[in-house]
């Protein structure tokens, strides 16, 4: 038995070594190796062996069966690296590549990540909403009835079974306060539509970013210095801001904020909308939700959203808003991450 062992490791070496192909190298693993192959079949005549030759019989069979395993990966490498080798032939790699033209962010896309990233610092997490809303997200629950005067200044476009495009991002703080319970920190950019004429400073969609925080004792001065953290550290120490009293349905005081930087000819600039939310949205939400998690006797919070791409265009200068959408990269190239 030992003799056919043997002449086994014999063969199945001379054969491995006469291999030339993957398939051929497979066909002698599997004639040795195989669970019917020459090395298992003759390991189950282990059985006849007597039991003092068993255990020199069972290390020679191990032995054996390393050995052409060993013989049969070296030979796979060796392939291996021939066909590399081969394929390698007729390429030049001195040769400079094709260059792949380097992207870069839009004028947008670098002011929403400045703004998102102070935010981020002070505690608001990233929420999102869709841009096809029901009328109730966008203008009812954000106490503006259907009757009411703001509903006309912020025409849409509708579909045809009632829904329409977004006018504001002021949506996502109904999607998320029906969700879930207070305390709630977020922030939302995102596109919004309105039926306006284009022209060089308006477009039918634009970018705005919201943000809420709800949360018990939220207080006036508690929206004064966060949106004065985030005006200095997005536009400098040295800015200057205001807040104007004006009106928003879902908000109660309400104002828009202004700022005046020296860099930008030093005029005051609109910047975004804010204002304590109203009761009246917390008992909306309430409703919808079927609790009390947002009794405006418990919890307050206010409430902001920026206007991006006037802010992005005077930013980078730029004489008309049609540039940010007409995706002429000689244009795009300008701008550096
Ligand atoms: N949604 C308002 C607009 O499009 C902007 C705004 C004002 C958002 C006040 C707010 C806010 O969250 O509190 O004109």
């Amino acid at each position: 038995m030992e003799q056919t062992l043997t002449e086994i490791s014999a063969a199945a070496l001379a054969e491995v070594a006469s291999a030339s192909t993957h398939p051929e190298i497979d066909a002698v693993r599997v004639r040795y190796l195989g669970k019917t192959g020459e090395i298992s079949k003759i390991s189950e005549g282990m059985r006849d062996v007597s039991k003092e030759d068993r255990p020199r019989f069972g290390k020679l069979l191990n032995e054996v069966r390393t050995a052409v395993q060993s013989a049969i990966d070296a030979k796979v490498a060796d392939l291996q690296a021939q066909a590399d080798a081969e394929g390698f032939r007729n390429i030049d790699v001195t040769l400079p590549g094709t260059p792949t033209p380097e992207g870069r962010l839009h004028p947008v896309t670098l002011l929403e990540n400045r703004v998102i990233d102070v935010l981020r610092r002070m505690g608001f997490a990233l929420a999102d909403g869709p841009d096809i809303e029901d009328e109730w997200h966008c203008f009812d629950a954000l106490n503006t009835p259907a009757d009411h005067p703001a509903r006309n200044e912020q025409d849409t476009f509708y579909l045809p079974d009632g829904r329409l495009l977004r006018t504001q991002t002021s949506t996502v703080q109904v999607r998320v306060m029906r969700n879930e319970p207070p305390p709630i920190r977020i922030i939302a950019p995102g596109a919004c539509y309105r039926r306006d004429e284009v022209d060089a400073t308006h477009l039918a969609q634009f970018n705005q970013l919201e943000g809420l925080y709800v949360d018990t004792d939220v207080s006036l001065a508690d929206m004064k210095s966060t949106i004065e953290q985030l005006v200095h550290e997005t536009f400098g120490a040295d800015t200057e801001l205001r807040f104007r009293p004006h009106f928003f349905p879902f908000t109660e005081p309400s104002y828009e904020i202004d700022i005046r930087l020296e860099a930008l000819g030093g005029k005051w600039m609109e910047l975004a909308g804010c204002g304590m939310v109203d009761p009246a949205v917390f008992e909306n939400i309430n409703t919808a939700r079927g609790d009390r998690a947002f009794d405006p006797e418990k919890v307050s919070g206010f409430a902001f959203g920026f206007g991006i791409d006037r802010l992005a265009m005077i930013l980078a200068a730029l004489p008309d808003i049609r540039l940010l959408t007409e995706n002429d990269v000689r244009f795009l190239a300008q701008f550096q991450a």
